[in-house]
This record gives C-alpha cells, sequence and structure tokens, in this order.
C-alpha cells in the first residue's frame, strides 16, 4: 500500500499522549481520561509493571541463563514509564524511547519521582547508542505499520550486546469478530472501513500484525539462540513475547 493510503500512528500517539497517557498504556475504565492517577489507581497502574518485569527476568534467566546483574537496558515504547521503571530499579542504567512527547514528559516525571537518575527517555531510537544487556518491547510495535516496524525490530536487535537479552512482543493475527471486512466478499464494507482508518481524527489505536517467521529469521540471521515463545490472548489478538539472548 502506497504512503497516502497509510495511517500515521506516530501521530495518533502524540494525541493520546496529550489527551490520554494512562488509558492508552492500559486500556481499562478507570484510566480513561486521566491525566494524574489518585493513588490507589496509580498503585494498579504502576503494580502492572512491577510484577510484569520480575516475571520477564525470572524466564529469561531460567530458562536462557542471563545473568541477574543487568548493566545497560532499552525499553523501546516506554510510554509513562510503567516498565522502565522496574527496568531501571534493576540495571546500572536505562533508557526508554518513545515517540510521544506527552508519554515522555510524563515517563521523565515518573522516573524522578521514583528517584531513578539512572534512567533517561528519548524520542527515537536513531538517538540510541552502544550495546544493551537487555533489551524490551511490550505492546509496542502491535500499534506500528510493520513495514516500519520490521525496521525498529532490525534496530532493536543489533542494539542488543552479544550475550544480552531481548524481549520483544509481536502481535500475530486475531479472531475472526476483529479482522477487517473481506475485500472480495464485503467491498463497500472494505472501502468503509480503510477511509475509516485514513480519516479517523487522531487519537485511533490500530492494531497490526507481523509475520513471526520473518522475525524469527531476522533474529536468527543476526545470531540470536534459542528462544521462548510465551502466547498471549488479549481480548482475541493473538501475540507472543519473545525472549532470547544473542549467543552469536
Ligand atoms: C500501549 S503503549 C505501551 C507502553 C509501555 N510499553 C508499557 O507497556 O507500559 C505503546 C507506546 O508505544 C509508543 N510508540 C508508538 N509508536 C512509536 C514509535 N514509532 N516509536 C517509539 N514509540 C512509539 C506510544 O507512544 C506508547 O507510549
Amino acid at each position: 500500500m502506497s504512503g497516502i493510503f497509510r495511517r500515521d500512528t506516530d501521530r495518533d500517539w502524540e494525541t493520546l499522549g496529550a489527551n490520554q497517557p494512562y488509558w492508552g498504556v492500559y486500556t481499562h475504565p478507570d484510566f480513561v481520561g486521566q491525566q494524574s492517577l489518585d493513588s490507589e489507581k496509580r498503585a494498579t497502574f504502576f503494580e502492572s509493571g512491577e510484577s510484569f518485569i520480575p516475571w520477564l527476568r525470572a524466564s529469561l534467566e531460567q530458562r536462557l541463563g542471563a545473568p541477574a546483574e543487568i548493566g545497560a537496558a532499552l525499553d523501546f515504547g516506554c510510554g509513562v514509564g510503567r516498565l522502565l521503571i522496574p527496568m531501571a530499579k534493576r540495571a546500572t542504567r536505562a533508557v526508554g524511547v518513545d515517540s510521544s512527547a506527552g508519554m515522555r514528559e510524563r515517563c521523565a516525571a515518573h522516573l524522578a519521582e521514583a528517584g531513578l537518575s539512572n534512567a533517561s527517555v528519548v524520542a527515537s531510537l536513531d538517538e540510541v547508542k552502544g550495546a544493551f544487556d537487555w533489551v524490551n518491547s511490550y505492546i509496542v510495535l502491535q500499534h506500528i505499520e510493520p513495514k516500519r516496524g520490521y525496521g525498529f525490530i532490525e534496530r532493536l536487535s543489533a542494539l542488543t550486546a552479544r550475550g544480552g537479552s531481548l524481549t520483544l512482543h509481536v502481535t500475530t493475527g486475531r479472531d475472526a469478530h476483529l479482522r477487517g471486512p473481506s475485500w472480495l466478499k464485503a467491498p463497500q464494507q472494505a472501502i468503509a472501513h480503510l477511509l475509516h482508518h485514513l480519516l479517523a481524527k487522531p487519537g485511533l489505536i490500530m492494531m497490526y500484525d507481523y509475520d513471526l517467521a520473518r522475525v524469527i529469521a531476522l533474529l536468527t540471521r543476526d545470531g540470536f539462540g534459542p528462544m521462548y515463545l510465551e502466547p498471549l490472548n488479549h481480548g482475541g489478538h493473538h501475540s507472543v513475547i519473545i525472549h532470547t539472548r544473542k549467543i552469536g
């Protein structure tokens, strides 16, 4: 599909970062339209990251022999810091990347509130240099058109140090009720669907599926070894978290 038929998802996330920073990350009714969270909601929101990160680390360490000590860690699509904060607590240094200014602003504030001076946030992977002992991206690539997303995966792969770990979440398919109308069976609905995606005002959350075989081939080419795949089903959107280490 040519450029004019593509949704500008960065613009969507710019809007979501400004208007729906917490709901954009955690689509629970409690967080709709919230610009700041009361202590109970805040605890629920950040606890979801505080429990997720130890689970990922345990998998990397127990299944793949990753060392418990983490030097540099990178979180691509860090949002307001839900995962970056617990990553920074465990690493010597942590970097978050997020294209949305509103998300970055809140993320930086949350890092400061947590007293984490070893972590920083930047707007683009182009600004990130060096090799990281742990690279993570969760519920991010699913919102980025795959043609572009495969490029981000290549960059994340290149930024992983030899011996380093990668936890990468990619959406691979969806239940029938979540698929768009068929161009062959329902061409008018398919056109209406496409027009909605092109013309809806900024702030839409797009979902895209990736070719898992292509992602695995790319990582294998770049020297990643054994992989553990954790399948997830988020309301009919099927995905995997690839847990792997670069050995070559
Ligand atoms: C659903 S949120 C997930 C945030 C975080 N990973 C978490 O689990 O808490 C998706 C994030 O990806 C970011 N994002 C979307 N497109 C991006 C891009 N092209 N580059 C960097 N970040 C992007 C959004 O701004 C948003 O903060």
